[in-house]
């Protein structure tokens, strides 16, 4: 089967599912990793280039506090959990958003495992943490404002330029993006990057989310005809 290139997931719907077993929100969350391993084996075993997980929004800070406090630990422990998943699989690992609301200890972590998985050539494993889609376009308009500033002149911009100035810049534009749970919106997710992005929704919660089901995803975009505007 032929796959996309990028693929990006708004992985949704933990609280309901832990809801539904009368559980509390954070046990969603947890079941929600082992989710997280089945797509990142199914891209390793299909040939996926990059797999990009929506995995806490600048919307979600302002959730219940304990909520927040347990997402940024089961960061961390799933980050120095899965180095060795990285290193067997030569799983390049990034982490993309943020950075200046997340604890030292947590960025301390990160930066230590995409150092280590920096020279792997295999998947690229992209958490996207305390990100949100406009905030990645105000950040890139600062910093070519801060670039024209420097060089003392308006330096000429384009789409392409504008895009290296983004967060994901150097990441191909998502061909797939899936969102689980029923929602069918972007949260303020990729805005730039999805301009042609094809969008995959399913009531599938997040913790059930298996092989099976990014495979459906796959098959469903794969009888799509993408014309970017254009007659075929
Ligand atoms: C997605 O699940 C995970 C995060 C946003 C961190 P939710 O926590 O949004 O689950 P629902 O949508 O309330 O079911
Ligand atoms: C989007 O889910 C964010 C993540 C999956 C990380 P939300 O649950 O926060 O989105 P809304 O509030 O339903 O739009
Ligand atoms: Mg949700």
């Amino acid at each position: 089967m032929e796959v996309p290139r990028h693929i990006t997931i708004i992985m949704d719907g933990n609280g309901r599912w832990a809801k539904k077993q009368g559980k509390m929100r954070l046990f969603g969350h947890n079941a929600g990793t082992e989710s997280v391993r089945a797509c990142c084996e199914y891209a390793v075993e299909h040939g996926i280039r990059y797999l990009s997980l929506f995995a806490f929004s600048e919307e979600n800070w302002d959730r219940p506090q304990d909520e927040v406090q347990g997402l940024m630990e089961l960061m961390l422990k799933s980050v120095l959990g899965e180095r060795e998943t990285f290193r067997k699989n030569n799983i390049r690992f990034r982490v993309i958003g943020d950075r200046s609301r997340l604890s030292e200890k947590l960025l301390a972590n990160i930066d230590m495992v995409q150092d280590e998985t920096a020279s792997h050539t295999g998947l690229t494993l992209i958490i996207m943490l305390s990100y949100s889609g406009k905030w990645d376009i105000v950040q890139a308009a600062r910093r070519y404002a801060s670039d024209c500033l420097a060089a003392g002149k308006q330096l000429p911009l384009d789409e392409t330029g504008f895009s290296g100035y983004l967060a994901t810049a150097g990441i191909p534009d998502p061909d797939l993006m899936i969102r689980t749970s029923g929602e069918q919106r972007i949260s303020n997710y990729m805005l730039w990057q999805c301009a042609y992005t094809e969008f995959y929704y399913t009531p599938v919660l997040w913790p059930d989310f298996r092989k099976t089901d990014l495979e459906q995803a796959i098959q469903s975009y794969n009888l799509r005809e993408r014309r970017y505007g254009k007659v075929e």
